[in-house]
């Protein structure tokens, strides 16, 4: 394994929080405090604080990405947002199948895996989330499942392509709960997320992909989470909100 083969990345997802206003409020916080990172720094924000966010990080190396995204380039999908309209509106970096768009959503492996080429093909780079939830965990799933979702996710997306990709392994039973998964246990998902990435498209490219760890990742437990070798950076919800503790988890990964 070998980390210095791919970019660690910090990326917020701060879910359905924050009004335009409060967006460029919180990245004007924000910027003083990671601007030494020696990270990517990504925030995923709503879809209508997009203009705002990206506005309020210009001239930073903060990066602005969106939540979802549509699959069809345009047309009859009412409420939807197309892959050319988030480029053109500055966006870089687009979290898929996140798992509380699986859950409420009716997000699907195979339209997970329609938006990513969607985000590939318009030059977005995809956070691709995967994770299981607690009953697969104590079923004995978790590899099986984090495989089978990763492979369903990159199906048709070309090698040439996975620098375009990041996948996030998210157990479900992490998210919003308060409950981290161990560092063991985060680099464990890692490992099965980048094994399922060397089984499609051999070892070596494997080595080059980027795989977040989120779920309860915080001030306090960044630091442990991101020195494991597959864990290379995290998806952060709610310390993304707070500037201070943002800056701490992105200070870890700089490390
Ligand atoms: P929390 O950090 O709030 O647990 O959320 C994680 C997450 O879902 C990021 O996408």
């Amino acid at each position: 394994m070998n980390k210095a083969k791919r970019a660690a990345v910090i990326a917020g997802n701060w879910k359905m929080n924050k009004t335009p206003a409060e967006a460029a409020a919180l990245i004007n916080e924000m910027k003083p405090l990671v601007k030494d990172a020696d990270c990517k720094v990504v925030l995923c924000v709503p879809a209508i604080d997009i203009p705002a966010a990206v506005e309020a990080a210009k001239g930073s190396n903060i990066e602005i990405g969106a939540e979802n995204v549509h699959f069809k380039e345009s047309g009859a999908y009412t409420g939807e947002i197309a892959a050319n309209m988030l480029v053109e509106a500055g966006v870089k970096y687009v979290v898929i199948g996140h798992s509380e768009r699986r859950q409420y959503f009716g997000e699907t492996d195979q339209t997970v895996n329609l938006r990513t080429l969607a985000a590939v093909k318009a030059g977005l780079t995809a956070i691709v989330c995967v994770g299981e939830t607690l009953e697969q965990r104590e079923l004995g799933y978790t590899e099986t499942l984090l495989k089978f979702q990763t492979k369903m996710a990159l199906t048709n997306v070309s090698a040439s392509d996975l620098d375009k990709i990041i996948i996030a392994y998210e157990p479900v039973w992490a998210i919003g709960t308060g409950v981290t998964a161990t560092a063991e246990q985060a680099d464990e998902g890692n490992g099965y997320v980048r094994e399922a990435i060397a089984e499609v498209y051999g070892k070596e490219v494997a080595e080059t992909v980027t795989v977040q760890y989120g779920g309860s990742m915080n001030a306090k437990n960044a630091d442990e989470l991101v020195a494991k070798v597959n864990v290379d950076g995290g998806l952060i919800g709610g310390a993304s909100l707070k500037a201070e503790d943002f800056s701490v988890i992105v200070k870890a990964a700089s490390k």
